[in-house]
């Protein structure tokens, strides 16, 4: 067993328990599956599997990099996973560019949108500062990038909150019906994730972060 702190084992099985069934329909590599409307399965239907697969490798080996026995005592290992992680990031981010023109709806193509030049940027920064092994900068983007690549976990954890608050915001009443409040929610619950992240990776996890001299040799 990996010697972890247990709050990085509650994050990895509530991710991982997140967005397996989330990613399941899209496995199974039938278009009628998707919960995502598909108008064009030569090139929409594709790209949205590729992405859902690279961003899962990046989620996999994202947790990998955290590891603090792989990190200290096996470097290739954490150079070859980091390596991964970056190229899977740029596929399924360049994917989601795709995808952006294939959204229904204008708020939610904009989250997408911030979501992946945030993504794309931090990962670069967090790779170039390895590559000149400036690790005290590299373990800032990198934390960056993973609380980015986890927005997405977020943002479908926030759904019943938002669902709540949505209630009690109409004083326990739906003036457009059900369906229009799951539409509302579901174009902000993205921007939620997305804050909700950078605010406890900026306050909480980077000021708390260690600076890892010890890597640096
Ligand atoms: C962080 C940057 C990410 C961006 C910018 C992004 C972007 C997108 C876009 C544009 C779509 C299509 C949505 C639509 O047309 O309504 C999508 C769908 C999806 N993405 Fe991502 N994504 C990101 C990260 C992730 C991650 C890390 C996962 C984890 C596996 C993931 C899993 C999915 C799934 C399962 C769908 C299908 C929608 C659903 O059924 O809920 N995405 N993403």
């Amino acid at each position: 067993m990996i010697k972890q702190k247990k709050s990085w084992w509650i994050l990895v099985i509530v991710s991982i328990g997140v967005m397996v069934p989330f990613m399941y329909p899209y496995l199974t590599f039938d278009p009628d599956k998707s919960r995502v409307n598909i108008t064009s399965t030569a090139i929409q239907y594709p790209v949205l599997v590729a992405h859902i697969i690279f961003a899962f490798i990046a989620i996999v080996t994202g947790f990998f990099q955290f590891i603090d026995s792989i990190r200290h005592r096996h470097p290739k290992i954490h150079r070859n996973i980091g390596r991964m992680y970056v190229i899977s990031i740029f596929i399924s981010g360049i994917f989601a560019f795709v995808l952006f023109f294939y959204t229904e709806s204008f708020t939610k193509a904009m989250a997408f949108l911030v979501l992946t030049v945030l993504w794309l940027f931090t990962t670069w920064k967090a790779y170039q500062a390895a590559v000149k092994r400036r690790f005290h900068e590299h373990r800032k983007w990198i934390i960056r990038s993973f609380g980015i690549t986890l927005a997405a976990v977020n943002a479908r954890l926030l759904v019943p909150f938002l669902l709540l608050g949505y209630t009690v915001f109409h004083t326990f009443t739906l003036p457009g019906g059900r369906d229009l409040m799951i539409d509302e929610v579901l174009n902000i619950n993205i921007w939620a994730g997305l804050v909700l992240n950078m605010v406890i990776v900026e306050w909480v996890i980077i000021p708390k972060s260690k600076n890892p001299l010890k890597s640096n040799k």
